[in-house]
């Protein structure tokens, strides 16, 4: 497994595997990695690459004032340890400085599908978002980028950026990967004190409980955000939102639904977790009772 900081030298490395007629697969990470990312890895090289490339930078430009940047864990030698186990080819660690150099002025904005949801509680998040993504597409060329659906609406403008800026990727979205107990992997979670992983369980037990609603033919949207928000209001100390989407549009579900994201944001202590679930789709959230 190679290892690279500067943009010039990832680039030459990239388009080397392709001109080797290799099929590059993207893995945008910040590192901190678990199991969810390396299921990634491994959902790239199931989409037909075989040349896996794995970036790791805690992206400066998508947190905003208050949030966990200087706090954001980072674990590069034992990043770079689970990538050459799972098989990487390429991993690229650069430094903000190499990504955002002095005089640094452009920036990428997706429209509308970035203005609620997360958008509208981490403004400025997704422009930082897009805006590193693009720049690790231009320098990787790759056929195909797997991210995680736990950042389902990332996922969702990531694919509508590639598709409006004719970015020749195939953009992948990989089912969300949870703990035994249900909650789901995040490099978050390790800010959890014990008491407070217990409590972040909320969420996953909301979920399930919306699964369960929709199994036994729930179809009401307003039911199903009530029905999942009683079990993550009983544990969490504040819900930035719990609320029933479309998958597509991620815009609100209102009436008889034929389809539903339930999409929830909420506070454990001093970390901000995300989670989600397509009713009817997805395996439903386990829950330990
Ligand atoms: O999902 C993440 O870890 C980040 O948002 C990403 C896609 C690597 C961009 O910094």
């Amino acid at each position: 497994m190679e290892l690279v900081h500067e943009p010039g030298a990832f680039r030459a490395a990239c388009d080397a595997a392709r001109k080797a007629g290799r099929r590059v697969g993207l893995v945008p990470t910040m590192g901190a990695l678990h199991a969810g990312h390396l299921a990634l890895v491994d959902a790239a090289a199931e989409a037909g690459a075989d040349f896996r490339v794995v970036t790791i930078f805690v992206n400066p430009l998508q947190f905003g004032e208050g949030e966990d940047l200087d706090r954001y864990p980072r674990t590069l030698e034992a990043d770079l340890e689970a990538c050459r186990t799972r098989g990487v080819d390429l991993v690229f660690a650069p430094a903000p400085g190499a990504m955002y150099p002095p005089g640094f002025q452009t920036h990428v904005q997706v429209g509308e599908l970035t203005e609620r949801l997360e958008g509208e509680h981490r403004p400025g998040h997704f422009q930082g978002v897009t805006t590193v993504v693009t720049k690790l597409f231009l320098l990787t060329g790759p056929s195909v980028a797997v991210f995680g659906r736990k950042d389902y609406q990332q996922w969702r403008i990531v694919e509508r950026m590639a598709r409006d800026l004719d970015i020749p990727v195939e953009v992948l979205g990989h089912p969300i990967v949870r703990e035994a107990d249900g909650l789901a992997l995040s490099s978050r979670n390790r800010y959890l004190s014990e008491d407070e992983r217990e409590r972040a369980l909320g969420l996953a037990r909301g979920l399930h409980a919306a699964a369960q609603a929709w199994a036994a033919g729930t179809r009401e949207a307003e039911t199903l955000v009530e029905v999942a928000r009683g079990p993550i209001e009983e544990r969490v100390d504040r819900i930035d939102y719990v609320a029933v989407v479309d998958p597509e549009t991620l815009l609100p579900g209102a009436g008889v639904l034929q389809r539903g994201l339930v999409v929830v944001a909420a506070h454990v202590g001093a970390t901000r977790l995300i989670d989600n679930h397509e009713l009817g789709v997805d395996t439903p959230p386990p829950v330990e009772l």
